[in-house]
């Protein structure tokens, strides 16, 4: 048994995971985000460890003698953060999260400064990515900057809570900016732009190799035993891909979670920063993907659902298939819908982006409003597929998970609008804990052939050609309204 633990940034998740693939048991243990002040976004890593003992806990109750099998460990988590350690690897203050923009100005600087750096290490900088948010600490909190011997990642932070080393993987590591993701090790230039040296960086391991063992107090706490195998794992996206068996060149996928993200993987590092897209190392060897990732995905339909005073996303779904079906183009009066409730990153960069309705009307209700939304955020994907292409990586058809992917409607809505087919897995919630599992699998020396193995297909949706014209004349409108939105924040 393998058990893989996702640090997600609303919910831990856990898994049991046996070599035939099949989930034994799963568990799920809810997390709050504090938002001190606009644009703020931040976690107790404490509280990750908590969430973490009492998600293995409800493993070891509901299914002691899978439990007690298990061999390996392997961790996903929320990418991007920034959790800094002192020399007794005491955490200094809470974790900044990847959807915090107040690094804006130092992301800006270091662009300025090292144009050159994108190509190395796979994206601009960014506000939301780690590097620029040490810069900030630099400037705002130079007492915290001084008393740094480490920086870790968020499901770093559990492995050190697990075996007590200091260990990264490839593709988080890749996330916070200081890698160079071609030789898949730390790019020490960048590291020292932003004031640090390689000695406050984790040591780097593969997600399919081994990382440490689980320390004596760790397996007291847990009921596991000492020195099992914890793998490298991976950056929730990467780690996510090898759940549901996108591991290969050419694979790609779309996940509508709290964020959303187009995702091929390739077997080179594709370029073309400038259009904002990611090229960061897969959690596999030799292996790397291109995102387009857009910051704001099923989120705006929760958002959306709770203004207009719905129950939940079902029911709004339901009056948008009732009074927008597609079986027939939906007409010019329905409101366009721009998705930038937290800023962009693919294709734009710019944190402080808004999002907004027009075409607004008295006609308008709840269920053409609902429509705006689900088709914005498709745009917003269309963009993001757009980069990723013009990064030289190739997008087929699509495998599509996170929250989102329960919604046939919304499935069938994105194929038409990125023109691709788009399919649906059952099991794909679990895609990040399972893909985890997997690399636990994997540097126990086991799970080569769980590897390839994918999940099964739900359903397929193909893109309705009747709806083409129409979904391609609103994407010009909604790429019109971009530069109003732009103007509002300058
Ligand atoms: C990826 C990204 C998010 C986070 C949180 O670049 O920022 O997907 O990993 O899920």
């Amino acid at each position: 048994i393998s058990l893989g633990i996702d640090l997600g940034t609303s919910e831990l998740k856990a898994v049991l995971l046996d070599e035939c693939g099949t989930v034994v048991a799963h568990a799920g243990i809810r997390l709050v985000i504090s938002r001190p002040q606009a644009g703020w976004s931040e976690q107790d890593p404490e509280n990750w460890w908590q969430a973490c003992l009492a998600a293995l806990q409800q493993l070891r109750q509901s299914q002691p003698d899978a439990y007690s099998r298990v061999r390996c460990i392997g961790l996903s988590g929320q990418m991007h953060g920034a959790v800094l350690l002192d020399q007794a690897n005491r955490v200094l203050r809470p974790a900044i999260l990847w959807d915090d923009s107040r690094a804006i100005a130092q992301a800006q600087w270091l662009h300025q400064e090292h144009p050159e750096f994108s190509e190395i290490t796979g994206s601009l900088p960014m506000a939301g990515l780690t590097a620029p948010k040490l810069l900030w600490i630099k400037q705002y909190e130079p007492q915290v900057f001084s008393d740094i011997s480490c920086v870790l990642s968020p499901k770093d932070y559990l492995r050190l809570r697990l075996t007590g080393e200091r260990v990264s993987d490839m593709s988080d590591a890749a996330g916070t900016l200081w890698l160079d993701v071609r030789k898949r090790d730390w790019f020490e230039p960048m590291v020292q732009a932003c004031g640090l040296q390689l000695s406050q960086l984790p040591r780097l391991v593969e997600g399919s190799a081994a990382a440490a063992g689980l320390n004596a107090e760790a397996a007291g706490q847990l009921g596991l035993r000492r020195q099992l195998l914890v793998a490298g794992g991976g950056g929730d996206n990467p780690v996510s891909a090898v759940g549901i068996g996108a591991i290969d060149a050419g694979h790609g996928f779309i996940t509508l979670g709290t964020s959303a993200a187009i995702v091929a993987i390739t077997g080179h590092v594709a370029g073309n920063p400038a259009s904002a897209v990611h090229s960061f190392c897969h959690a596999l060897p030799q292996r790397w993907y291109t995102m387009g990732a857009m910051l704001a995905g099923a989120s705006c339909l929760r958002w959306v659902t709770n203004l207009l005073g719905q129950e939940n996303e079902q029911t709004l779904l339901q009056m948008v298939e009732a009074g927008l079906p597609q079986t027939q183009p939906v007409s010019a009066a329905v409101p366009l819908f721009l998705p930038y409730l937290a800023g962009e990153r693919t294709p734009h960069n710019d944190p402080l982006l808004r999002g907004g309705f027009m075409n607004l009307g008295y006609d308008s209700t709840a269920a053409t409003l609902g429509y705006a939304v689900l088709e914005g955020v498709g745009f917003g994907l269309l963009d993001a597929m757009h980069a990723v292409h013009a990064a030289g990586a190739t997008v087929g058809a699509c495998a599509l998970v996170g929250g989102g992917a329960r919604s046939n409607y919304w499935a069938q809505l994105l194929s038409n609008i990125v023109d691709r087919e788009i399919y649906t897995l059952s099991g794909s919630e679990l895609s990040a804990c399972i893909g985890a599992a997997k690399l636990g699998f994997l540097a126990y020396g086991r799970g080569g052939d769980l590897l390839q193995s994918g999940m099964p297909v739900k359903e397929r949706f193909f893109p309705m050609l009747a709806q083409q014209p129409m979904l391609q004349a609103r994407y010009q409108q909604f790429r019109g309204l971009l530069t109003a939105a732009q103007t509002l924040h300058d």
